[in-house]
């Protein structure tokens, strides 16, 4: 892929942030970046969006996925972040946490790329185009195989809200038939996103 960055929002090259972020994690890990990276992409180019910070925010989204639970208990209490964090698990710290390591190891300080990272898990009430196309790569990209992936590929490029209402529901009827826990800003997600009588707040 050619695509040169401008150096606003990252020091380095595209190459440069890529072998970045593969020393952080697994060859698998890693592919599943690249298909966030693609999909992004191809969203921000269908919705007008910036292409260059939908991939720079699609390569470092896991950046922190393969961190030891001790190192992030670490960070959270060094950083007096809410200790109420520390049941949700690594499935929450690493969007939420991920952006402050991104910001201290990789020196990425552009706000829009660093809320993308802390909501691609959960969503939130209000999302920028930026956040959409994180949270809606994540869960389509071309290496995802579950049930619902087709149809879910299918209303993401025709619709991106639209598709932000599928994977907030599904994500929380699935986490709901796993009986995980459910992190309250995922809740406040769907009440935006998916229940009808709010909906009209992200149209
Ligand atoms: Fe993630
Ligand atoms: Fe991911």
């Amino acid at each position: 892929m050619k695509l040169i960055y401008s150096k606003k929002y990252t020091q380095y090259t595209r190459l440069e942030l890529m072998e970045k972020v593969s020393a952080q994690m697994s060859k698998k890990r890693f592919t599943h970046v690249l298909g966030v990276e693609e999909t992004a992409i191809k969203l921000a180019q269908m919705n007008n969006g910036d292409v260059e910070k939908a991939s720079i925010a699609a390569l470092v989204h896991d950046y922190a996925k393969e961190r030891a639970d001790e190192e992030m208990i670490a960070f959270i209490h060094s950083h007096h972040l809410d200790e109420e964090l520390i049941i949700f698990g690594n499935n929450i710290w690493h969007g939420i946490i991920g952006a402050e390591l991104i910001k201290l190891e990789l020196g990425i300080h552009d706000e829009e790329i660093l809320n993308a990272v802390r909501k691609h898990t959960t969503g939130d009430m209000v999302m920028s185009l930026l956040d959409k196309i994180i949270y809606v790569a994540d869960y389509i990209e071309p290496n995802r195989r579950f049930p619902l992936v087709e149809q879910a590929r299918k209303i993401a490029f025709e619709n991106l809200n639209e598709a932000v209402k599928f994977e907030t529901k599904h994500t929380l009827e699935y986490l709901i038939k796993q009986e995980a826990l459910i992190y309250p800003k995922t809740i406040t997600t769907y009440n935006t996103w998916v229940a009808t009588v709010n909906r009209h707040l992200n149209k």
